[in-house]
């Protein structure tokens, strides 16, 4: 069973709702979704998963302070053990959504491998955005079974 690891930072809750609507259609594709705060999770969540969704607001056109501190503390942690594990990018934004450049930008220093298309959504996720996150989860449950 693929298990697909998400980590997002959120301010007012829109994130958090993109990154609930994901673990939805990991469950759906008969996935197990794991679910962590940026500043919650460990480099070993990034070791242990088959693939990995990264979700933040837009920041000033950069991703959020929560994720960039996963990204920080798990970067030595993690080097050379995760090449080429699948993972995808969410953003919310209030028009703009350039954030989601930073944080593709970082997975590839990674060596993580890009899965889908990243989902870009503007405020709240509504039904339309739901969907497509979803089918975002699905994706990321298919890359992961495929790697193991
Ligand atoms: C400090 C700060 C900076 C922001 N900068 C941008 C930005 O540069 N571009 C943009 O489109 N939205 C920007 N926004 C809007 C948020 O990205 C947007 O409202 C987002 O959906 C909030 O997500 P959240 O509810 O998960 O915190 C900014 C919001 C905050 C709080």
């Amino acid at each position: 069973m693929s298990k697909v690891l998400i980590v997002y930072c959120t301010m007012t809750g829109n994130t958090r709702t993109a990154a609930e609507a994901i673990a939805d259609g990991v469950k759906s594709a008969g996935g197990e979704a794991v679910m962590k705060d940026g500043c919650q999770a460990v480099p070993e969540d990034l070791l242990k998963c088959d693939a990995v969704a990264f979700g933040s607001y837009d920041a000033f056109s950069y991703m959020g302070g929560g994720l960039k501190n996963f990204f920080d503390r798990a970067f030595y942690p993690t080097q050379n053990a995760i090449t080429g594990k699948p993972y995808a990018a969410f953003v919310t934004h209030g028009g703009g959504g350039k954030a989601v450049q930073s944080i593709e930008s970082v997975a590839q220093t990674f060596k993580l491998n890009k899965a889908a298309d990243s989902v870009l959504v503007k405020g709240r996720p509504d039904e339309q955005a739901v969907a497509g996150l979803q089918e975002l989860g699905k994706k990321l449950v298919a890359a992961g079974n495929s790697k193991t």
